[in-house]
C-alpha cells in the first residue's frame, strides 16, 4: 500500500514536471507551414516605388484576378515602402490617410474579398529606406496592428539599422508576429549582409540573398552609395546557397522585373531562372498595363509548376561553357526540369548527349540516369513534345533566352 502511494506521488511529480517543462519550452517561433512552396504574388516597389495609394493597390488586386494570375497561383498583393503615415501619441502606426483614406483594414477586406492576401512592408531600423517610421522599438505594437488590419505577409527591410544585430532584430519581429497570433508570412529583406541563409530558416519564411534587383538583363546600376543589380548578376550571387533553401524557408533573389522593360526573351529567361531557383515569384510590374506576351510569361503554368514543385529543391548549374549555362532542378516523381540559358546577345547552338552526360545532385541525392530511364522532353515555352532522352538534343537558343524543358519519366 505504502509503495503504491509512493508511486502515485512519483507519477504526480513527473506529471507536474512535464507540464512545467512544456511551459518553459513553449517558445516563440515562426508560423509553421505558411510557405510550403515559394510564395507567389505581386509587390508595388519595382514599378510604382512610392507612387502608391489604395486605388492602385485595389486595381492590382482586380487585375491579378482578371489576368488569370490568381488562377496561375499568385496570391499576395504586397504594399512596399511609403504607405506609412505617423505614429499616434501611444506609438501606434497609421497609414498615410491621403494615400489610403479608407485605412488598411478596409483594404485588407477588399483584397480578401477577391480571394487574395495582403502584404505590407516595414523595416527593422529606425526609419524605412524611404524615410518613414519603421519598426525599431515598436515591434510588438506593429505586429498587433498588422494582425488587427488582417495583414498576411510582412516584408521587413534593413535600412537605418546602425549597431543592430540582424539575428536579434529579425527574431524580435518574428516573436512579435507570433505573439500577435495572426499567421503572417515573414519575409526578411536584409540583402544577404549577415548571411541570413545560415539563420533565417527558424526566423522567417524567405530571406533576400542580395541587394536590390535592377531592371536590366546584365548591368549594374550605380546609385553612388549603393548599387542595384541586373538579373544575371543576381543569378550569379546565388552560388552556394541552394543547400539552405526548402519548404517554408526560401532563398529570395528579389522581386521580379518581368514586364518592366526588358525584351521578351530576357523576361522569359529571368522568369525561367527564378523558377529553376525555387525563388519566391513576386511580380513587380504594372498588372493593368502589361502586354499579353508578358502576361503569358507570368502565367505559364508549366513553368510555374517547376517553381512550385512539392520537393522544394532549388536548382543548380550543371555546366557553363562560354555564354551557355545548363541548369537542372529535381522534381517530384523523378521528373526533372532543365533550363539552357544563353547569356550572350547572339543565338547559340547547343548539343546535349543524354547518354554521356552525368547529371547528379549530390546535395539532395538525386541522379538523372538516362541510360536506365527514358524521359519524354516537353518544351515548357512552346508546349511541344520534342522527343526523348534516347536521342541527343540539338538546339539553337536565341540571345538572352532559354530553352526550358520538363523531363518526364517513362518506363524504358
Ligand atoms: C530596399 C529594399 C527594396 C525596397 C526598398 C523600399 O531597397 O531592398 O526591395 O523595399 O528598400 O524603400
Amino acid at each position: 500500500m505504502k509503495q503504491r502511494i509512493i508511486s502515485i506521488k512519483v507519477l504526480g511529480i513527473v506529471f507536474l514536471l512535464t507540464i512545467i517543462l512544456n511551459t518553459l519550452t513553449i517558445k516563440a517561433q515562426k508560423f509553421d507551414n505558411l510557405a510550403p512552396t515559394p510564395p507567389m504574388g505581386w509587390n508595388s516597389w519595382n514599378h510604382f516605388a512610392c507612387e502608391i495609394n489604395e486605388q492602385t493597390i485595389k486595381a492590382m488586386a482586380d487585375a491579378m484576378v482578371s489576368t488569370g494570375m490568381k488562377d496561375a497561383g499568385y496570391q499576395y498583393i504586397n504594399i512596399d515602402d511609403c504607405w506609412h503615415g505617423e505614429r499616434d501619441s501611444l506609438g501606434f502606426i497609421h497609414p498615410n490617410y491621403k494615400r489610403f483614406p479608407s485605412g488598411m483594414k478596409a483594404l485588407a477586406d477588399y483584397v480578401h474579398s477577391k480571394g487574395l492576401k495582403l502584404g505590407i512592408y516595414s523595416c527593422a531600423g529606425s526609419k524605412t529606406c524611404a524615410g518613414y517610421p519603421a519598426g525599431r522599438g515598436h515591434e510588438y505594437q506593429d505586429a498587433l496592428t498588422y494582425a488587427q488590419w488582417g495583414i498576411d505577409y510582412l516584408k521587413y527591410d534593413w535600412c537605418n539599422t546602425d549597431g543592430l544585430n540582424a539575428v536579434g532584430a529579425y527574431t524580435t519581429m518574428r516573436d512579435a508576429l507570433f505573439a500577435a497570433g495572426r499567421p503572417i508570412v515573414f519575409s526578411l529583406c536584409e540583402w544577404g549582409n549577415n548571411k541570413p541563409w545560415e539563420w533565417g530558416a527558424s526566423v522567417g519564411h524567405l530571406w533576400r540573398t542580395t541587394g536590390d534587383i535592377y531592371n536590366c538583363f546584365d548591368c549594374i546600376k550605380d546609385h553612388g552609395t549603393w548599387k542595384s543589380w541586373g538579373v544575371m548578376y543576381i543569378l550569379d550571387m546565388q552560388k552556394g546557397l541552394r543547400r539552405y533553401a526548402g519548404p517554408n524557408h526560401w532563398n529570395d533573389p528579389d522581386m521580379m522585373e518581368v514586364g518592366n522593360g526588358m525584351s521578351l526573351n530576357e523576361d522569359r529567361a529571368h522568369f525561367s531562372m527564378w523558377c529553376i531557383l525555387a525563388a519566391p515569384l513576386i511580380a513587380g510590374n504594372d498588372l493593368i498595363k502589361m502586354s499579353d506576351e508578358v502576361r503569358d510569361i507570368l502565367t505559364n503554368k508549366d513553368v510555374i509548376a517547376v517553381n512550385q514543385d512539392e520537393l522544394g529543391i532549388q536548382g543548380f548549374k550543371y555546366s557553363s561553357n562560354d555564354s551557355i549555362e545548363i541548369w537542372f532542378k529535381p522534381l517530384a516523381n523523378d521528373d526533372w526540369a532543365m533550363c539552357i540559358l544563353n547569356r550572350d546577345s547572339k543565338s547559340q547552338k547547343v548539343f546535349f548527349d543524354w547518354a554521356i552526360e552525368n547529371v547528379k545532385d549530390e546535395l539532395f541525392n538525386k541522379s538523372l540516369n538516362c541510360t536506365l530511364i527514358k524521359y519524354n522532353l516537353k518544351d515548357l515555352w512552346t508546349k511541344k513534345d520534342i522527343g526523348t532522352t534516347s536521342k541527343k538534343l540539338e538546339t539553337e537558343i536565341l540571345g538572352h533566352d532559354v530553352l526550358m524543358l520538363r523531363l518526364i519519366k517513362t518506363t524504358k
